[in-house]
């Protein structure tokens, strides 16, 4: 097919400005003095607006100072690009202030094969892709549009670089860390914050140095790195950290294999993962076209930037032995839990499940390279060459057009067809619900994916689907023995005619011999584009999908501001419920068929909770309204008390919001009237999209307290006034009276920062950016 040629690079907008960054460094140094520096540290700190304010007083730094950073660019996909552009859109702009990227990946449903699944997507989300694309239009962003592939691996290709600091609303944005960036995830109105050149505040992270041994080999891949980390750390283990990666094993994998493991770094609830500039990343910038950047990161590498200075410290530290490393499935529904591939037939069988695996997955953002899809067609072949197919069904999905068209040049997707893989479009599909599944509805069934996360009914929809995540390569072999208790290492399957069959380990290579080909370059953006300020954005007014945003009110008047008399207290919320047990943004603001309202929030926010399980009715999204007794569902409640004008507030348990960086899990609940939320624990990205959204988060001083607080109490808080008055260490605490008069006192931390405590005072962050654009 003849494409049009491919835009040339703007090198200089994809250049971290590494002079700037290595003379900032300079003064790190001379701030903190001689102590060595991780290259984490040497990152985060060089891209401080201000550092020698940012480190005043230097070390303890980590954990303890929140730090107003500059990033260098922003990466949206198009569920979360609708709310962040919608935000954008009222700060009264005319451009971003950084490089932005939009990438529609997660709207593509998987259902007949890509052609026409692409073209049955498009179709039916066309209003937001006009939408995104006059967005981009309008400020200069760079679209890519339908079937160009899914964010992260798109971030990897183009953007990505050693000593990049970038935003991107998703919560695998740490992907981008395979080339030795920090990339964080974030919600829409952080992005907004460095779309607007507002100082990006981030509590400075500790560090999880982890020292990668030795060398994989044979069964062994990158993804099998991250599945015994997320095992050995668990879901909350990364957070507030970012985890930093060294040693030999590092140096010798490909920059996608390392891309794989700081995209599951977001399992652990990690601000991010990072590994030192190498030989490899080197090749990968240059494989993809931007050896000017290799070059440049090449001398910011010499003057010490790009690498951990000998004898840092981590505060946590952990070591892997990659030579004696194993295979792992980790799962069901938690991606911690994980068995080794040598155990995983003796689960199966102590847990009497069915040794039935109905459907294998290999791809997505976080599996789909190159080296990835190459592994699984020389799997692929082996089986072929003896007579077999696929026993489940087999679904490819590749991260970008540049993967899928040079895997189609090189054979791999013909390797991977003819055993009866069906590769999906270069989009999201099964791996955020997207997949329009005909079989197993409703049964109790597992899948093996090379994807990241496995909530319950994560990618079909289905809570029974038991979803197992292993490397690409141990997906691909089990699909031709179709039994859970297979292990290719060392189990034999019948070929065609009967006779025992034994894999060979899986090869493949890092990049492709011949280089990448772009294949369909309509799919690639303008380069830097020119903003055009006069293009409207496309809204209609009757819209179901996309609703213009309207900023919430302030809780409080400037005149009670400025009357020092007056008391700044939430007063007399209503405990709507407390939920138990895991609570995760999916739960919060589930995806699936809700996906298509992201742009509406009166829409959307009729999914707020509706995964929560009530811990007083022991009932998933069951709600009792205590005006008048009734059971309803949480959405139906908490609208009945926002027309009613009863603000409410909700106790939750441990990690509440883990999973991703959907800010609308913040948006929707603070749409509803929703004023504190008091928790066991918070995961960190949804605890910062609670404030940005004008929502306190309290967490309990004393977690037996979460049983004192009950649905239909009456909360107030006390201490909240000298707070947003400018106490930081003022004590919040809540007041809670029950229904028969007594009251109990309960002690909170509140660990807000300067700016969050700004946030909740304005009623939300954009509130602040309009009336500081105001001053
Ligand atoms: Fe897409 Fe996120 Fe999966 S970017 S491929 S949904 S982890």
């Amino acid at each position: 097919t003849a494409f049009p040629p491919a835009p040339p690079k703007d090198y200089a907008s994809i250049t971290p400005p590494y002079a700037h960054l290595v003379r900032q460094l300079e003064t790190v140094r001379s701030v903190l003095g001689a102590r060595p520096l991780s290259l984490a540290e040497k990152i985060v700190y060089s891209h401080l607006v201000n550092v020698e304010e940012g480190l005043a007083g230097g070390d303890p730094i980590r954990g303890e100072k929140h730090l107003k950073l500059r990033p260098d660019r922003v990466a949206l996909q198009d569920a979360s690009a609708q709310m962040a552009i919608l935000q954008f859109s009222t700060c009264g702009r005319d451009r971003t202030a950084v490089p932005v990227s939009i990438h529609c990946d997660h709207l593509i449903s998987a259902y007949e094969g890509a052609e026409a699944d692409l073209k049955r997507s498009i179709h039916s989300n066309q209003e937001v892709f006009d939408f995104l694309q006059s967005a981009s239009k309008k400020y200069g962003i760079e679209f890519w549009g339908p079937g160009s592939g899914i964010i992260h691996q798109i971030v990897l290709e183009n953007y990505s670089a050693p000593g990049l600091l970038m935003l991107g609303c998703d919560s695998h944005t740490p992907n981008a860390g395979g080339l030795g960036a920090i990339a964080i995830g974030v919600g829409g109105a952080d992005a907004v914050d460095a779309m607007t050149a507002t100082p990006w505040e981030l509590k400075a992270p500790k560090l999880i140095g982890v020292e990668l041994k030795g060398e994989l080999s044979g069964w062994c891949s990158a993804k099998d790195v991250i599945l015994e980390v997320v095992g050995r750390l668990s879901v909350r283990g990364g957070t507030g950290a970012i985890i930093e990666y060294y040693g030999e094993g590092v140096e010798r994998m490909g920059a996608t294999g390392l891309a794989t493991i700081a995209n599951m770094g977001a399992e652990m609830g990690a601000t991010t993962s990072t590994f030192p500039y190498s030989d490899n990343m080197r090749r990968y910038l240059h494989a993809t076209n931007r050896g000017p950047v290799a070059d440049e990161a090449d001398k910011a590498q010499a003057a010490g930037f790009l690498s951990a200075d000998a004898g840092c410290e981590y505060d946590q530290h952990v070591s892997i032995d990659l030579s004696t490393l194993e295979p792992k499935l980790n799962g069901p529904f938690t991606p911690d839990l994980s068995t080794p591939l040598s155990k995983f037939g003796g689960l199966v069988q102590d847990k009497g499940w069915k040794d039935e695996l109905s459907a294998a997955l290999i791809g997505s953002c976080t599996n789909s390279s190159y080296e990835d899809m190459a592994r699984a067609a020389s799997i692929a072949r082996q089986a072929k060459a003896k007579g077999l197919n696929v026993k489940s069904s087999f679904m490819v999905t590749p991260g970008s057009e540049l993967i899928n068209a040079t895997i189609e040049r090189d054979g791999i997707k013909a390797d991977l067809e003819a055993v009866g893989g069906q590769v999906l479009a270069n989009a999201c599909g099964p791996c955020i619900g997207q997949w329009e599944r005909s079989e197993k509805k409703g049964e109790e069934n597992a899948i093996l994916t090379s994807f990241n996360r496995n909530f319950k009914a994560r990618n079909d929809g289905n809570r029974l689907t038991m979803n197992f995540l292993a490397s690409p390569d141990i997906v691909t072999a089990m699909a031709f023995s179709g039994k859970l208790s297979f292990d290719p290492r060392h189990d034999e399957l019948l070929d065609a005619e009967g006779k025992p069959f034994k894999f060979d380990p899986p090869s493949g290579d890092k990049l492709p011999a011949s280089g990448f080909t772009a294949g369909n370059t309509s799919y690639l953006p303008r380069a830097v584009p020119e903003p055009e300020p006069s293009t409207p954005l496309a809204i209609s007014p009757t819209s179901t999908r996309l609703e213009l945003l309207e900023p919430f009110d302030p809780h409080f008047t400037p005149a009670q501001f400025a009357d020092p008399g007056a008391q700044l207290e939430f007063e007399d919320l209503r405990c709507l419920l407390r939920i138990r047990g895991k609570c995760t943004t999916d739960e919060i603001s589930a995806a699936g068929k809700w996906l298509k309202y992201k742009g509406h929030l009166s829409n959307l926010a009729e999914n707020t909770l509706i995964g929560a399980m009530n811990d007083e009715t022991e009932r998933v999204n069951s709600a009792i309204d205590f005006a008048t007794g009734q059971e309803g569902t949480i959405p139906e409640v908490a609208k009945a008390y926002k027309a009613r004008g009863q603000p409410w507030m909700i106790v939750t348990d441990h990690n509440y919001g883990e999973g991703s960086a959907r800010e609308h899990a913040s948006l929707q609940p603070r749409f509803l009237n929703c004023k504190v939320i008091l928790a066991r624990s918070f995961a960190r990205i949804h605890r910062t999209n609670l404030t940005k959204q004008g929502v306190l988060p309290l967490t309990f001083a004393d977690e037996a307290d979460y049983a004192h607080v009950a649905a239909g109490d009456v909360v107030s808080t006390s201490g909240l006034d000298a707070l947003l008055r400018g106490h930081l260490d003022a004590d919040v605490d809540i007041v809670v009276r029950k229904s028969d008069g007594s009251e109990k006192r309960i002690k909170t931390v509140h660990g807000l920062s300067r700016d969050q405590v700004e946030w909740i005072s304005a009623g939300s962050a954009l509130n602040l950016i309009k009336q500081k654009a105001a001053e």
